[in-house]
């Protein structure tokens, strides 16, 4: 195979254009950062994970009528997406209270959020990705009115098919990260990836608040056995599957 051109190199996953115009290929690593690179570390087999629970809830997602950027997952670390300009949004939302909604509200740790919360952070890493208002969006001019109506919509029906499936396999999604793009034709879809660096997930089957953390917290707040958390998401979602 011919030498793929690097197109972008982010924190967790490389970016690669092949021979075809339409096909890009995500390459899932195992470096692992937090809080703005400050913190950083590999997982074991992160990559692998990642880009396992990733493809299987676009596929669950695409069988819902929500359109994402994926095509296929041909091998354990790679996935093919088209080819998307990225809004420069990151869409939060949560269902529980958890990390920065605590940290500067005072809400309790789990605190139910009816209806879920819907945020958006601007994905600028040298301004540290801030909290944006609606007010805010317009005034940099980052997204339209109506895109941000429609992303708020997609993303509360994302959250209704997570929460439910998460549900189904004992799991409760508490927060999660998302971010769309753009295709040539100006739809907007689904892209990045969904996955325990991104989302919070709960055990259900634990009460301990630390025993219980399944995602990249486990990294955060050292409180070990992060890939083993990771690992258990994937046997999950593969044992409520087959
Ligand atoms: P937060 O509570 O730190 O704002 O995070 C909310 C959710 O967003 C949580 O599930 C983790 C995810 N997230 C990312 O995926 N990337 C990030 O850079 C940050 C800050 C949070």
């Amino acid at each position: 195979m011919a030498e793929r051109k690097k197109l972008y190199e982010g924190k967790a996953k490389i970016l690669y254009a092949t021979e075809d115009p339409a096909v890009l290929v995500t390459y899932f690593k195992d470096d692992a950062t937090a809080f703005n690179a400050q913190k950083r570390g590999t997982i074991a087999n992160k990559g692998c994970i990642n880009n396992a629970v990733s493809t299987h809830l676009f596929k669950l997602l695409e069988a819902q009528g929500v359109t994402t950027h994926w095509i296929a997952s041909p091998n354990e670390r790679e996935m093919w997406v088209k080819p998307v300009t990225i809004v420069p949004l990151e869409v939060v939302v949560r269902n529980l209270a958890a990390g920065s909604l605590c940290r500067q509200t005072g809400l309790a740790l789990g605190t139910p959020l009816t209806p879920p919360l819907v945020e958006f952070y601007y994905k600028n890493d040298d301004l540290g990705d801030p909290l944006l208002t609606c007010d805010r969006i317009r005034a940099v001019d980052i997204a339209s009115d109506d895109t941000v109506t429609e992303l708020d919509r997609m993303a509360r029906s994302i959250n209704q098919i997570l929460k439910d499936f998460f549900n189904s396999c004992s799991i409760t999604l508490v927060d999660f990260k998302l971010e769309f793009g753009t295709l040539a034709d100006g739809t907007l879809v689904l892209a990045d990836e969904i996955s325990p660096d991104t989302c919070r997930l709960w055990n259900q089957e634990e009460t301990d608040e630390s025993r219980r953390v399944m995602d990249k917290d486990r990294f955060r707040q050292d409180l070990g056995d992060v890939e083993s958390g990771y690992q258990q998401v994937l046997d999950r979602i593969l044992a409520h599957t087959n």
